[in-house]
């Protein structure tokens, strides 16, 4: 949509609730990192909202405010955590389970953690064949669920105090469903969810009962959710920034990181092994093959976009991509990601590339649920609605207008996100023309 230069934005006045769907590693890692950040004992690293600045007009100006300082982003002492799943653990104790942060570091939040017990969820052993929980709710149908979540919100929201929400879908990856009929309008959506048609998981549900109470709402897994014409509808007609899918963290991050790097100098590629061991809950959920072809399909698409072999056919047809995930539990959330990258140079010289990222999954994440809260809340407070494509920046697989393909190049990506705000305060677009020398 387009949202004029200097936009108003209304200001971050009050306190924002972030709705998790989730409360597992990516949730809690994500609300004692800002609990301990808030007590001054760890540094907001990875946050491009906390630790980010932003380059305004020529170079010559030297001007490089923080981010937080040149556009008007809620305050982390005005930050409201909530959640739900199917199991009963509070934040501490689930935080506790899932073994990212230390003992001695979550000891120091534990009052503010234990608070937070999570909501009955909507869950169906369907969508996740490896869980199963007891903390979920019970209705007729669908649509029966749905309402409970909007009283949820509404609930929420009253109890908190707050004057604004975000919802984020931080929950396990779904099996791999396509769109389906049922999913093209808004009508024939919520008949499905009354007569509980497969077609309708519970992840679209959150997504439908948060646009529903007009509070955005970011998708950081695979499964489709709010990525549906009906949904998109709906978050048109209530003015509801959306955006998703699935964080772009660990290996996939890399890989938009090195192939702009590689396409720009016209090397070209055979092909591209991917392949992870991962401990936690997480690689248990994607051991499922239902689950893992949802984040298959999102890990894949990353380099066909970027790479573009119909406009580079020498370089980059018919390369083969291969991506696996393997569930080792003794690694629990510190993932371990290897590419072997076949590549060729000039004349045709092969050449490889191998790299071995020992990462951590959540705290990759975290600070990327952070962002997108702050982001989409913006986004509100500025009247953008619909897909918001300068957050791609953030996800695997940007959600994108159905006429547009998504942007998978990082740096592509970044300065989509800095012009946008660049945009929004009134400042000029910086496009590193450097129309200066030509004077
Ligand atoms: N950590 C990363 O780097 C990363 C990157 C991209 C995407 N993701 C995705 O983020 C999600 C969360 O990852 P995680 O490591 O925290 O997983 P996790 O298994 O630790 O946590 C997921 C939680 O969701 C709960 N849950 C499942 N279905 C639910 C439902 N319908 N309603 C409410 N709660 C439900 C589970 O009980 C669990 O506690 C996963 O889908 C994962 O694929 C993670």
């Amino acid at each position: 949509m387009a949202i004029k230069k200097g936009a108003e934005i209304a200001p971050a006045k009050g306190k924002l609730g972030v709705l998790l769907v989730g409360l597992g590693a990516v949730s809690t890692t994500f609300i004692a990192g800002v609990e301990a950040i808030k007590r001054g004992i760890a540094e907001p690293i990875g946050s491009l909202t906390q630790m980010g600045a932003i380059r305004l007009g020529k170079r010559t100006e030297n001007r490089v405010p923080l981010i937080k300082e040149f556009i008007p982003l809620a305050g982390l002492n005005d930050l409201v955590f909530g959640a739900w799943d199917i199991f009963t653990d509070s934040a501490y104790e689930a935080a506790m389970h899932a073994g990212v942060l230390e003992k001695e570091l979550l000891k120091q939040i534990k009052t503010p953690m234990q608070k937070i017990k999570p909501m009955r969820a909507v869950f169906d052993q369907h969508y996740v064949k490896r869980l199963n929980g007891t903390n979920v709710k019970e209705g007729a149908n669908k649509m029966e669920m749905a309402e409970q979540l909007i009283e949820d919100i509404a609930e929420f929201k009253r109890k908190n105090k707050c004057s604004r929400l975000v919802m984020i879908w931080a929950a396990s990856t779904e099996i791999f469903l396509k769109t389906h009929a049922v999913h093209k309008t808004l009508k024939s959506f919520e008949q499905a969810m009354v007569d509980n048609h497969k077609a309708i998981a519970p992840s679209m549900i959150y997504a439908y009962a948060a646009l529903k109470s007009g509070v955005p709402f970011a998708n950081g897994a695979p499964n489709l959710s709010v990525d549906l014409p009906a949904l998109m509808q709906l978050a048109d007609e209530n003015r509801v920034p959306v955006c998703g899918k699935d964080f772009k963290t660990g290996q996939t991050l890399m890989k938009t990181i090195i192939a702009p790097g590689l396409k720009s100098r016209m090397l070209g590629l055979h092909g591209w092994y991917s392949t992870n061991i991962l401990g936690n809950r997480d690689g248990e959920v994607l051991d499922d093959p239902e689950s893992f072809k949802t984040k298959e399909e999102s890990k894949l698409s990353v380099l066909e976009y970027i790479l573009q072999p119909e406009v580079y056919p020498a370089l980059y047809k018919d390369f083969s991509h291969v991506v696996r995930i393997n569930y080792y539990p003794p690694r629990g959330d510190n993932k371990e990601g290897w590419d072997s990258i076949d590549i060729f140079g000039w004349l045709g010289y092969p050449m490889q590339i191998k790299i071995d990222f020992l990462c951590r999954d959540s705290i990759l994440a975290a600070p990327l649920v952070l962002d997108l809260a702050l982001f989409l809340d913006l986004a509100q407070r500025t009247g953008m609605k619909g897909i918001q494509e300068w957050l791609s920046f953030y996800f695997k697989s940007p959600q994108s207008a159905p006429e547009l393909y998504p942007e998978h190049d990082i740096f592509i990506q970044l300065m989509k996100l800095k012009n946008t705000l660049r945009h929004l305060r009134g400042e000029d677009l910086i496009t590193h023309l450097g129309l200066e020398y030509y004077d």
